[in-house]
């Protein structure tokens, strides 16, 4: 009979041990990393409400909830079902981590298939979205690159000409270099001629408080408010007849139903859409005129 511990038995029974070791050992590591994204992805998670389709427009819904558990200021997710496919198929515009009930929901509106990380601000829960569904295409402007670089994120595709794929334009305003800080999105109502506009920080419209001391800031530096172009972000305008020539071309090219920011109250229907479009080309104008008085 042989021994176990034979060296001819040996050379065969420790390799088996080492090997099952293994094995054990790497499904263990997977397991933990596994448990590891989930603790991570529920660190992420704030209360939010929705999916709610926007009233009288189809196929797109919003999901709202605070920036993060501390900072209470409003911000929004689209979710746009793209047009042409099969199955259905999402865009996902600024994307939040919700809870797995509300996730449910989300997934049963369609597959997750694109992310638009809108500018370089808008990143907090992008990296667990690309975990949670790494087949999804990831597309930025240039210039939030390499903020997502840092975060080892890295855009799937050109942002513009992919978009352009699905009949969705990518429009700017008042842009005087190549690398916007963050397109408009103007998103085809299925089975319509009509458009709805989705940006993240371009326009703010917080017209309701909310909880902390974030609103007293945000309303220091001008951000509270009706629809309009932040006191921030007016900094970043340089040529203000460029900005107004840009709106008024959106604004007679295309037939805006919606306008859903990135923080605040989404616009629906015709009437407050061209109202609040108006209103901010009405300020662009006054602002060309001060300057040319300069
Ligand atoms: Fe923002």
């Amino acid at each position: 009979m042989v021994s176990l511990f034979s060296k001819d038995a040996v050379m065969i029974w420790i390799p088996i041990l080492l090997l099952i070791l293994f094995r054990v050992a790497i499904k263990h590591h997977m397991r933990k990393s596994r448990d590891a994204q989930m603790i991570i992805w529920n660190d992420h998670v704030t209360p939010t409400t929705g999916p709610t389709e926007l009233p009288r427009i189809s196929g797109i819904w919003e999901v709202v909830g605070p920036v993060s558990n501390h900072n209470k200021m409003p911000r929004r997710m689209t979710i746009y079902r793209l047009p042409g496919t099969e199955t259905p198929e999402l865009l996902i515009h600024s994307c939040i981590a919700c809870n797995e009930e509300t996730m449910a929901k989300i997934q049963a509106l369609g597959k997750p298939k694109i992310l638009v990380i809108p500018n370089r601000f808008h990143t907090l829960d992008a990296g667990v979205w690309i975990q949670r569904f790494p087949d999804m295409a990831i597309v930025c402007p240039e210039s939030a690159k390499l903020k997502l670089a840092r975060k080892n994120i890295e855009p799937t595709h050109p942002m513009e000409e992919h978009l352009a794929s699905y009949g969705i334009s990518c429009l700017t305003v008042g842009v005087t270099n190549d690398r916007p800080m963050e397109y408009i999105l103007s998103l085809p109502v299925f089975g319509t001629d009509d458009n709805v506009l989705v940006c993240s920080d371009t326009w703010f419209n917080i017209v309701e408080p909310f909880p902390g001391f974030g609103y007293k800031v945000m309303s220091f530096l001008g951000s509270i408010g009706p629809f309009k172009i932040t006191k921030m972000g007016t900094l970043f305008i340089k040529d203000w007849e460029r900005y107004a020539d840009d709106l008024e071309s959106i604004k007679t090219t295309e037939n805006v139903v919606g306008i859903l920011v990135g923080h605040g109250a989404a616009i629906a229907g015709y009437a407050d859409s061209n109202k609040a479009l108006l209103s901010v080309l009405s300020f662009a104008r006054s602002k060309a005129e001060k300057k040319k008085d300069e």
